[in-house]
């Protein structure tokens, strides 16, 4: 059995991928060994079978007797011990979910439903690291993969509003904390059907906008607002999230020498884990709606084309509805007045899932096979 080392398996994206690998029963496979930043030599997690105490995710020695590094411990990590771990000589296989190594040269973005050829190939080649895809990326080549794989799309301008998980875990609480603290702000106003809406509107504003508001992780109110910024600015113009659409989804596709232009607005918004996209296509020719809904349908297991109808869009593809599973529904497919290969689309999925764990244990995996 091969042994793979879990580095940062206790913070969210890591959690996840704990209760993936024990759902599908990974660690049957595999000689599992858990690594800790700060608390070497207590017990590792209970996965139903005997494992070591927890190993220094620092000790490079500990490290290279792994045939496999998972790990979501984060960038700064990975950016400290990777080097060192290559530099002693190591030549196992890093799955990495941060973004540290994603545009290396050496490196492979996983999301094998989509670039199961790019993966085999760069195993074919000795490549060994393999880093999961940006989020909204990921998901968005997950719903629309059909499209990319036929070479259909000239170009697309994805418009994200991305959930609070993307930002980390405080930031989740921090928006229920945020929702919590502007209901109790009008919680007798609201119990009184005969009270004025303008009033209850006006003492929310005032809430949100006061010092005490909760705000240490965003910086700003969420709840009840949202945030057109996400991640670091960069000189074109571009949030750093912004440029990691065209950059990664056309690594992932193994076309980084012939890029499709992917670019658009990145939005946080007050959704728990799924992130939505709202996206505007060029197709390369003009397909009927039933057409184009055929191809996405068929691409992988878990698109799921939703028919543009009122009632099922708005039971279906929502976050309310895909939070905490592995669906990927793409909806809101027709034709946009600009001209017959013009096409809109709207796709949600879950960040933690398709955004971040499921591509990783998918690799361990292909690994495994
Ligand atoms: N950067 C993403 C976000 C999450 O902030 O939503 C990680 O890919």
């Amino acid at each position: 059995m091969k042994k793979v080392g879990l580095v940062g398996w206790r913070g969210m994206v890591g959690s996840v991928l704990m209760q993936r690998m024990s759902e599908e029963k990974d660690f049957d496979l595999i000689d599992p060994v858990f690594f800790t930043t700060s608390q070497v030599g207590l017990p590792s997690p209970d996965i139903g079978k005997t494992t070591s105490t927890l190993k220094d995710a620092f000790a490079v020695e500990e490290l290279a007797a792994m045939d496999v590094v998972i790990t979501c411990q984060g960038g700064d990590y990975t950016k400290e011990v990777y080097p060192k771990l290559r530099e002693a000589g190591w030549n196992g296989y890093w799955i990495d979910a941060a973004s540290a190594l994603r545009m290396a040269d050496d490196s492979i973005i996983v999301l094998d439903p989509v670039n199961s050829d790019v993966i085999q190939q760069g195993l074919k080649d000795g490549v060994k690291t393999y880093v999961g895809g940006n989020c909204t990326v990921s998901l968005m080549l997950m719903a629309l993969g059909g499209l990319f794989e036929k070479g259909l799309v000239e170009w697309a301008t994805p418009h994200t509003y991305q959930a609070a998980s993307g930002a980390g875990a405080r930031n989740m609480r921090e928006l229920i904390n945020q929702m919590g603290v502007i209901e109790d702000s009008v919680k007798a106003e609201l119990a009184d059907p005969a009270s004025a809406i303008l009033d209850i509107d006006k003492k929310v504003a005032d809430t949100i906008r006061s010092e005490d508001f909760p705000s240490d992780q965003f910086g700003v109110p969420l709840a009840g607002s949202l945030i057109p910024w996400i991640d670091v600015p960069l000189p074109s113009g571009q949030s750093k999230e912004e440029w990691k659409a065209q950059v990664e989804a056309n690594k992932i596709l193994g076309r980084s020498d012939d890029q499709i232009p992917v670019d658009g607005l990145c939005v946080r918004i007050g959704a728990m884990r799924c992130h939505s996209q709202a996206i505007t296509l060029k197709l390369t020719q003009d397909l009927a709606v039933e057409e184009i809904e055929k191809i996405l349908a068929e691409h992988n297991d878990w698109v799921k084309v939703i028919p543009n109808d009122r009632d099922i869009t708005a039971q279906e593809l929502t976050p309310a509805k895909v939070t905490g599973t592995l669906s990927v529904p793409v909806g809101r497919i027709r034709k946009l007045t600009m001209g017959p290969e013009y096409i809109s689309a709207f796709t949600v999925g879950d960040q933690l899932l398709w955004g971040a764990a499921e591509p990783l244990r998918r690799m361990l995996r292909i690994l495994l096979a």
